[in-house]
């Protein structure tokens, strides 16, 4: 095979005016159109969004041509040449074509255009559908530009453990990780002995990576996570998933308005890389998903983020003239229908909600001095709602041990973790963004299971 001398369709459309003798393309057929002698096909490699015009000039030469149609895969070798008066510029004109894949007609993804309902019952094979092939190298850049902001600040790139002991954030939401045998658990009493399991102790997939980023930040310095977390929350919402990837940085030396103000930078800085480094994504979105993205991601990159405490945030809303399902009042947690009202219709934009009552947050976020309220951001997004949460850390041992029993958390399991306020603690502070929120908020996609290729939520984790 000679597969590796392929040329990618991405490469021979970036230089529409630059012709050869003799290329090899390798990819999936789009369109067939057959005219009295000749026959013009699309295809697509999956490396853009737009296909290379083939025209095959004597189909009669070409003895597999019955079985050319959507879906089939092929290798075409031929000459590429420029048609600058055309709208696509440029296009090949193959001596050969051979099949690589057949694909029968009843190929469940045709020309027309699928609900996104519909492609999640296929999400095997939406992965080809436009949207998602623009989805997922969308991903990919927005990825590469995460690790390239904080890469460019001397932040370090971290792993944090998968299997951990601990449910930080405290909501109890995990997946248990076990070697047990089901069927034939070992019990003391009532109780499970998890001292027979694997790791000697209940595991779980864990539910953020930030208390070991903790651990590492305060031995070098700037750090981030960038991984998958899991939790086991039954909501079947349009913002929530089970395995959502997450980027965690923590800075050691670092106080609440630090993080703020790197928070605000690096969301501009998502936004700013997605129109200029992802045109043809972004111009996709604002023409297929979402009318004014491009202005709104515009608008928000050239504004400053407001800042607002959530006690004036729940004056705020208990001014509005708005009937909630859940009627305000100071110590609940923010539902979304506040979330949204607070970002979409009182300031009209993100909005960083700061100092949250001490109750409704986890055990591991400062006490301000008012012992009321933690030192907690959460940053809400219109549509979406929050897409980040983050806190300056409790670094006194003694007001953390304190939280911890607020919290009623078992002390034992993170004695680890209240060890580095014993050994030259340090002020720190970090977020965490969600990847997923963060597309939908980019892209103006409505559902999340549409921004992450193999969604896993209540009940679905087929694909
Ligand atoms: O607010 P969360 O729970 O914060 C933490 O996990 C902290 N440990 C972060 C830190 O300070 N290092 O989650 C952070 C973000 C949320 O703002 C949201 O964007 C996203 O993660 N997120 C989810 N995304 C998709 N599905 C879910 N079920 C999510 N839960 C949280
Ligand atoms: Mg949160």
């Amino acid at each position: 095979m000679d597969y590796f001398k392929k040329t990618k369709i991405a490469q021979i459309l970036k230089q529409p005016d630059k012709p050869a003798d003799n290329v090899i393309v390798l990819g999936w057929i789009r369109t067939r159109r057959d005219s009295a002698n000749l026959i013009f096909l699309e295809v697509n490699d999956g490396s853009c969004l737009a296909n290379l015009q083939i025209v095959i000039e004597n189909p009669d030469n070409f003895v597999d041509m019955q079985r050319v149609h959507l879906g089939t895969s092929v290798r075409l070798e031929g000459p590429l040449i420029a048609v600058p008066d055309r709208k696509h510029k440029i296009e090949m004109h193959p001596h050969s074509l051979t099949i690589v894949g057949d694909c029968p007609t009843e190929y469940p993804l045709q020309k027309k255009r699928h609900s996104f309902e519909f492609l999640r019952e296929i999400a095997h094979l939406r992965p080809r559908t436009n949207t998602f092939g623009v989805i997922n190298r969308f991903r990919s850049k927005i990825a590469f530009a995460i690790h390239k902001f904080f890469q460019e600040r001397g932040f370090y790139y971290i792993h944090s453990p998968i299997i951990t002991t601990t449910d930080a954030e405290g909501a109890g939401e995990t997946f248990k990780v076990t070697a047990f045998d089901l069927k034939n658990l070992p019990f003391i009493k009532d109780e499970i002995d998890f001292k027979q399991d694997f790791f000697g102790s209940e595991t779980f997939l864990a539910v953020t990576g930030q208390l070991e980023a903790e651990l590492l930040a305060t031995a070098i310095g700037d750090v981030y996570t960038f991984g998958p977390t899991f939790r086991a929350e039954n909501s079947n919402t349009s913002r929530h998933l089970s395995e959502f990837w997450m980027i965690e940085p923590e800075m050691a030396f670092c106080d609440l308005f630090e993080n703020m103000r790197l928070t605000g930078e690096f969301l501009k800085y998502l936004l700013n890389y997605a129109i200029n480094e992802c045109r043809e994504e972004m111009e996709f979105f604002n023409k297929w998903i979402n009318k004014d993205r491009i202005k709104i991601l515009k608008s928000v990159i050239d504004s400053k983020f407001t800042y607002c405490q959530y006690t004036e945030a729940v004056e705020i809303l208990s001014k509005a003239k708005k009937e909630f399902e859940f009627p305000v009042k100071w110590g609940m947690d923010l539902q979304s229908e506040h979330e949204r009202y607070l970002c979409e219709e009182y300031f009209k934009g993100p909005v960083m909600v700061y100092n949250y009552p001490r109750h409704i947050k986890p055990f591991y976020m400062r006490l301000n001095d008012d012992e009321k309220t933690v030192a907690a951001v959460d940053v809400l997004v219109p549509q979406v709602g929050e897409i980040v949460g983050g806190s300056q850390r409790e670094e006194r041992l003694e007001q953390l041990e304190d939280q911890v029993k607020f919290h009623n958390i078992d002390k034992s399991n993170i004695d680890w973790y209240c060890d580095i306020r014993r050994y030259g603690t340090v002020p720190h502070s970090g977020f965490g963004l969600g990847f997923a929120r963060t597309l939908m908020y980019m892209s103006g996609m409505t559902n999340i299971r549409d921004v992450i290729p193999f969604p896993r939520t209540p009940k679905s984790a087929k694909f």
